[in-house]
């Protein structure tokens, strides 16, 4: 635990007690205007204290309060005086531990279910409709509210399903508002933010890059910096973010690799310098690279040769700017920019600094006799966050709406050798998909839409009077709230028709085009 915060607002604590649920919360007490961040359960109430909480929020969790090892929370948590929510197993952990009785009734509540909400006048329910649809997954049950608990909400199965204790602003909820099944859940995390705890609309974009923008200039003074571009969206945020602090003394990198698709290079030298006016070097290593790659086909060894080069690229930039510096007499080249995002920093266990932070997140790694310190504007901020800062500060669309695009390119969606000629045809293809997803207005509905090139795969087709003996392309278009989990979307026959035909008839080698309908898991996302 640190008891750093990553911003300076005071912020609403989610308590994560293991489901995969805190940061759905999270997002969402974001999305009411009030800065959220997410500590582990195992947080003392000395370390909650210390971060300031205007609001507590307990998560829900996958265990039964009676279970061995079932996660507990600090007690003094509730002697804090801090406004508290309690959602499912935190609900039932608050009743558990301030008196009340929770009791396994072998009933199971799960998925939708009816809610009947008996005490509209309280701060929680203001507004909701008495008869609702929520989102339920438990099977204990709140049997009796602890003393001084109001009862305020009860289903069929269960007669305590939410609870409030006015006076110390205590609250609970037994199902799911976090989710977009539970019909009223966005108001119910609103009521209890600004009705119940008090709190102000005052966590937007213009706060958090004005207060970036402070923190930049003061942790940089006037060292210079250097910054990877991908062409994804956080690289290019974190670069704007850092360019409008310190101006030109950011030098931005962007390595061609070869493994991008269509347009993605023009649209980091041309559109995102012209809209920021960042001081850009592009490498072209395409050569290297595919020179690399050439015999190679275990998705592994590709991931470590295009890791390798990647760090080989970036890091001759980086020796090239800390001589120029050394030649000229100008300031020392002492900081990296990094895109590391507020998942990156709860996943790898929330604590300041960046030894444990995913490695595929990590753009091109650390090189290791380069002593630089890092700036990571994006710290604090989930990723519909980060395209809103995005949009703030002029971006363009196709930059800051862009998919999520893996570190490796296109070089994971050959399955296969990669080389020159399938990136042109995957490159094709992938152009067709993604121009007529957007054309149909699908670019929200969908996370990503990988698409991929079979080519060790050949079957036979008919075009014209002839027989072809061509590769499949695979569409794997995704519906997701965080990549860890994922469902195959649901595409408009006539879209995906359109997608087909288009491909099967422009780009040469393609004879077929397959739907993938698999969820995540057990499939992933990428095929590799
Ligand atoms: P999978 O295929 O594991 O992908 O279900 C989950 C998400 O991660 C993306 N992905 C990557 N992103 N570097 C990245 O920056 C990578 O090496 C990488 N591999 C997968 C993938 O596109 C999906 O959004």
């Amino acid at each position: 635990m640190t008891e750093q915060t990553e911003t300076q607002q005071r912020p609403a604590l989610v308590v994560d007690f293991g489901a995969q649920y805190a940061q759905l919360i999270a997002r969402r007490v974001r999305e009411a205007g009030v800065y959220s961040e997410i500590v582990p359960h195992t947080a003392t109430a000395e370390e909650i204290a210390a971060k300031n909480p205007v609001a507590l929020i307990l998560s829900g969790g996958p265990s039964s309060v009676y279970d061995e090892g079932a996660p507990q929370l600090d007690p003094k948590v509730f002697d804090l005086g801090v406004p508290t929510l309690g959602i499912c197993y935190g609900f039932q952990y608050m009743a558990q531990t301030l008196g009340g009785e929770v009791a396994n009734t072998g009933l199971r509540e799960y998925g939708a279910t009816d809610a009947t909400i008996s005490a509209s006048d309280s701060p929680l329910m203001t507004g909701q409709p008495a008869e609702q649809n929520v989102w339920m997954s438990h099977g204990d049950q709140v049997a009796r509210a602890p003393e001084g608990f109001e009862v305020l909400a009860t289903t069929n199965a269960t007669k305590v399903a939410a609870f409030a204790d006015e006076d110390r602003r205590f609250y609970g909820v037994q199902w799911h508002p976090e989710v977009k099944h539970s019909d009223h859940g966005q108001a119910i995390i609103e009521n209890f933010l600004h009705k119940g705890a008090g709190l102000p609309t005052d966590w937007n974009s213009d706060n958090v890059i004005a207060e970036q923008i402070a923190r930049i200039r003061e942790q940089v003074g006037d060292a210079r910096v250097i910054s990877a571009l991908s062409g994804g969206v956080d690289s290019a945020v974190s670069t704007a973010l850092v360019h409008k602090a310190i101006g030109d003394q950011l030098t931005a990198v962007f390595v061609d690799h070869g493994l991008l698709r269509q347009g993605e290079r023009e649209q980091v030298e041309k559109d995102y310098v012209e809209s920021t006016g960042v001081r850009l070097i592009t490498v072209d290593a395409v050569d290297t690279f595919l020179g690399h790659l050439a015999g190679v086909t275990d998705p592994e060894t590709k991931r470590k040769i295009i890791g390798r080069e990647f760090i080989r690229a970036f890091e001759q930039v980086q020796l090239d700017l800390v001589e120029e510096a050394k030649a000229t007499g100008g300031a020392p080249v002492k900081f990296l920019v990094q895109g590391t995002l507020y998942p990156d920093v709860v996943e790898s266990g929330g604590g300041a600094g960046t030894a444990n932070i995913k490695s595929h997140h990590n753009v091109g790694g650390l090189p290791e006799d380069l002593d630089f310190e890092l700036v990571e504007p994006l710290r604090a901020l989930f990723k519909d966050e980060v395209r809103a800062i995005g949009r703030e500060l002029g971006i363009p669309e196709a930059i800051v709406g862009r998919q999520p695009f893996p570190g490796p390119g296109l070089g994971i969606r050959i399955i296969g050798e990669v080389t020159r000629e399938r990136l042109e045809v995957l490159r094709e293809a992938d152009a067709i998909a993604r121009e007529e997803l957007t054309k149909a207005g699908l670019d929200q509905t969908i996370w990503q839409c990988p698409v991929v090139l079979l080519a060790d795969v050949r079957s036979v087709g008919v075009q014209g009077d002839g027989r072809t003996y061509g590769h499949p392309i695979v569409l794997r278009p995704v519906s997701s709230e965080d990549a860890m989990t994922a469902d195959w979307t649901r595409l408009p026959y006539d879209v995906l028709s359109k997608i087909s035909n288009r491909i099967t008839n422009e780009v040469r080698e393609v004879n077929r085009v397959v739907l993938d309908v698999t969820s995540k898991p057990p499939a992933t996302i990428e095929w590799e």
